[in-house]
């Protein structure tokens, strides 16, 4: 068993309407299924108020634009749209609004994507498993083996009522038989996995390994000027693409975490890019090229390689150097989705090149959905960047819009899907919010908790105020002002504040008996100044730099003074106490929601928020500990710090 969550359509009492019209004679997929969500999720009733019709109009051009509207007139809903996606989304939406009581005489609003490309990217292993998966184990893969099955459909179901266009199946670190996706070992199966989800308008996508040919009897090099290998891909593309006709291309990791790429040979990223994009362009594929390309063997020792500069130094030279159909996929900040980072500098220096967004839906550092983390406002934050910081920018603007959004997957084979069922608000969210990068966050969680929760009044509200503190929340309890990368190393869950400290990745804080952060202005790597000039210049001074990232871009005193008016060291303190603090109070407010929902999903998540209590108290004391042990400087207030 398995929960339908937003597409429960007995969950609420089901919306009546007079009748369903469908003015398309189309019966592409598409449309079918369109008609066939309508059918299902509303009940037909002469006394109702509303008629609901689907019309497809063309507005005269070639624009297949996904675009779509809703309009009602005298008691009928009009769902419209030149596009037969359109129609599907007009046709989710549409049922959202009947479920959710908010359609009337006098609705009218246009509807229109943010982006053209609305991602997934799966991490999912041939095995089964998932990397940073928190929510059971992959239900695209088993034993090597490629599932289809009824929670296939689902999934595709899921994904299209939230407007998501593309999917890729499997992790980015392509090894193993996961390297032969690509060989008629797989063509089959792919196929049937691809047609489910190409029926609901998502382009199927795999993720390559770069030393392919090597591994699967072609030449034994991946030099990407080498004639031999690049007429292997050629040869390669062009059977992948006799056999998987609605593949949309590849998602690729080269030269990161031990990952092969073109650096082996002496090449550049684009390079390394390009010829898989020149390969690729006969059959209308994309590559999409991660940017997430850094130095994994550093020296602790060494303060000058900066993990932070790594993709800006790799890719900004090579601004307007990509393929046209090369899309560079870069994380939304310069690390490695911590709870709290700056936007990555990249955003700002390729404005010449395809770029697209990569979030993190799966908790990795965000709790592992064990935690609530409500994600969406920060993506929103970054989303809105250009906005925020315009007196910064100086007419510098985001590039973000112009290709793409893609987000790393939370979803398992879980009976909720993502571990927590608030989690899945992350996933709900995501989809909407790359449709609409202004979507209001907490309309989504309202949405969510009515429709998989079917909470209303103030339970609702309770819970919803809930999920938009959690963000702010957990950056109280976790790693202070900025510094990331306080986690139990490896697993990532937890605290080990010196877990990374010595180690290879490139992730410390340099806490010593003075002071704590990392130095990234001129007197250090200067990463800084990877921005634009006021934006750099802004978080090089530290009486400028936001409180919430101080000790990302500077080394300071435990006694410096924020902008807060608190020192370091007792924001340090207060943050904690106030973060586990909260999340006690989480857990009190879960436990007053008893008998308001199904006692499945409260005894489920009531657990989940006792874990997380225990969880912030362990980072709370550990973190209070460590810095009062290395700095001796008490708590103005008093409050129990063990020694
Ligand atoms: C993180 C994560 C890895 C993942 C990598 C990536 O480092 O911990 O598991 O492979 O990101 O984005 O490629």
């Amino acid at each position: 068993m398995y929960s339908k969550l937003w597409l429960d359509y007995e969950r609420l009492p089901k919306a009546k309407v007079k009748s369903i019209q469908f003015d398309s004679n189309e019966e592409s997929s598409l449309i079918l299924h369109a008609k066939e969500e309508l059918r299902q999720a509303l009940d037909i009733d002469s006394e109702a108020d509303f008629s609901v019709s689907l019309t497809q109009e063309s507005n005269g051009d070639t624009d297949k634009s996904e675009a779509f509207s809703i309009e009602v007139k005298d008691h009928s809903a009009k769902i419209q749209s030149s596009s037969e996606e359109g129609l599907l989304y007009g046709a989710y939406e549409c049922i959202k609004l009947l479920r959710l009581g908010a359609l009337a005489d006098g609705f009218k609003k246009n509807y229109v994507p943010s982006t053209p490309l609305r991602m997934i990217n799966h991490w999912d292993n041939m095995d089964g498993s998932i990397e940073r998966g928190y929510s059971g184990k992959s239900f695209f893969f088993r034993d090597e083996k490629i599932i289809v099955d009824e929670r296939t459909e689902m999934y595709a179901r899921f994904l299209a009522s939230i407007r998501i266009n593309a999917l890729c199946f499997n992790n980015v670190n392509v090894v193993g038989p996961a390297t032969e996706l690509i060989s008629s070992r797989y063509y089959e199966d792919l196929n049937k996995l691809f047609e489910i989800f190409q029926s609901y308008g998502i382009k199927p996508y795999l993720s390559l390994n770069y030393a392919s040919s090597m591994e699967l009897g072609g030449p034994n090099t991946a030099d990407p000027y080498d004639p031999e290998h690049i007429s292997w891909w050629e040869e390669k593309m062009a059977e992948i693409y006799q056999n998987l006709p609605s593949l949309g291309g590849f998602v690729v990791k080269a030269d990161s975490e031990g990952r092969p790429g073109p650096f082996t040979y002496g090449r550049n990223q684009a390079d390394g890019a390009n010829m898989l994009g020149r390969a690729i362009a006969p059959f209308g594929g994309k590559i999409i090229w991660r940017a997430f390309v850094y130095n994994c063997q550093q020296d602790w020792r060494d303060h000058r390689t900066d993990r932070a500069r790594a993709a800006y130094d790799y890719f900004s030279p090579l601004d307007g150097a990509f393929e046209p159909n090369v899309y560079l996929q870069i994380k939304n900040g310069p690390i490695d989705f911590q709870v709290r980072e700056p936007i990555s500098p990249l955003f700002f220096a390729m404005a010449k090149t395809n770029l697209i967004l990569e979030c993190q839906i799966a908790q990795e550092y965000t709790g592992q959905q064990i935690d609530l983390c409500y994600l969406l406002p920060m993506w929103k934050e970054i989303l809105n960047f250009p906005a925020d910081m315009a007196s910064h920018t100086v007419g510098q603007r985001v590039a973000i819009p112009s290709a793409g959004i893609a987000a790393v997957a939370n979803t398992g084979d879980d009976w909720n899907w993502t571990g927590h069922i608030l989690a899945g608000a992350n996933f709900y969210g995501f989809g909407l919010l790359a449709w609409d990068f202004d979507v209001d966050e907490k309309q989504v969680a309202e949405e969510y908790l009515s429709l998989v929760l079917g909470l209303e009044g103030p339970a609702l509200a309770k819970v919803k105020d809930m999920m938009l503190m959690s963000w702010p929340t957990m950056e109280k309890y976790t790693a202070p002002l900025g510094v990331g990368f306080m986690v139990t190393p490896h697993y990532h869950y937890g605290p080990n504040i010196d877990g990374y400290e010595y180690d290879r990745w490139g992730t410390y804080h340099r806490a010593d008996w003075k002071g704590i952060g990392i130095d990234r202005t001129e007197t250090g790597t200067d990463y800084a100044h990877t921005y634009p000039e006021a934006l750099g210049d802004m978080y090089a001074d530290p009486e400028k730099c936001p409180d919430n990232l101080l000790l990302f871009f500077h080394h300071v005193p435990y006694t410096h003074v924020l902008q807060s008016g608190k020192t370091v060291i007792q924001h340090i303190y207060d943050s904690h106490f106030e973060g586990y603090a909260e999340v006690l109070a989480f857990l009190e407010t879960w436990n007053s929601l008893e008998g308001q929902m199904d006692d499945d999903i409260f005894l489920h998540t009531k657990e989940r928020f006792e874990r997380q209590a225990a969880n912030a108290r362990e980072w709370c004391d550990q973190i209070n500990t460590y810095f009062y042990r290395k700095c001796g400087i008490p708590d103005e207030k008093g409050r129990k710090i063990y020694t």
